[in-house]
């Protein structure tokens, strides 16, 4: 099973992915996290994608494109993916197609969050996750069960993403609505595309992405 997960920042996508990986055994390919890999290493793509990430903007469909491909490359035929953050664009989709078929993928499921954008802000700017393992918390909703201290490893140090504040949100969200969201009459028109309540806490969430899945 490949799947996308669309939504815009905040709406989920990083969230459900974890627990879909958790629970399946799927693998979570996740541009963001791919990028934010490759700025933290110091690589010639961290390099260029650095400010643009910083910004709020788009980084180049070339380069998120090709880490998709060397992670497919990677990956058995029969291990399930879910797309995380990508594709972002029209030229992303086209890429999307053609990185499937030449691995002999097919696209079964495009899942959109369906959130409100007003709601969002607080979900991004209180977000922040474990240091040592990424396990994702929040200021308000997800808090971890011992007050400083990471429920799956332990850790004690906690970090936020530089993009995570709400001058920068606004642009993301700008973005989305601009590139990311117009994709979605592509998908839509092969009869792939699933909505679903986003706004719903996030076992309910899992829960309508299981039903879909299983369904
Ligand atoms: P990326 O890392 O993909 O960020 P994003 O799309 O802005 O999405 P987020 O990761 O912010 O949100 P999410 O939907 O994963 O939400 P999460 O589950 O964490 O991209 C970052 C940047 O990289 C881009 O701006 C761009 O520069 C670049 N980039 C990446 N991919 C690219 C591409 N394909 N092309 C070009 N550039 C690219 O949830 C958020 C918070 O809310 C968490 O704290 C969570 O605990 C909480 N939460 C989640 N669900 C719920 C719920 N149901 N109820 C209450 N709280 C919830
Ligand atoms: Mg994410």
């Amino acid at each position: 099973m490949n799947i996308i997960l669309l939504g815009p920042p905040g709406a989920g996508k990083g969230t459900q992915a974890s627990k879909l990986v958790a629970d399946r055994g799927m693998v979570q390919l996740s541009t963001g996290d791919m990028l934010r890999a490759a700025v933290k290493a110091g690589t010639p793509t961290g390099q260029q994608a650095k400010a643009v990430m910083e910004s709020g903007g788009l980084v180049s469909d070339e380069i998120v494109s090709a880490l998709i491909g060397e992670k497919l490359d990677a990956l058995d035929t029969a291990t399930g993916v879910i797309f995380d953050g990508y594709p972002r664009t029209a030229a992303q989709a086209t890429a999307l197609d053609e990185l499937l078929v030449s691995r002999g993928r097919t696209l079964d499921y495009v899942i959109e969050l369906e959130v409100d954008e007003a709601a969002l802000i607080e979900r991004v700017t209180g977000r922040y996750t474990c240091a040592n393992c990424g396990e994702g918390y929040h200021d308000r909703f997800k808090q971890p069960k011992v007050a400083g201290v990471c429920d799956v490893c332990g850790s004690t140090e906690f970090k936020r993403r530089p993009d995570d504040n709400a001058e920068t949100v606004h642009t993301r969200m700008a973005e989305y609505r601009a590139k990311t969201a117009p994709i979605l009459p592509i998908y839509e028109a092969r009869g792939l595309v699933r909505p679903i309540d986003g706004m719903a806490d996030i076992d309910h969430v899992s829960a309508a992405i299981d039903g879909i899945l299983d369904g």
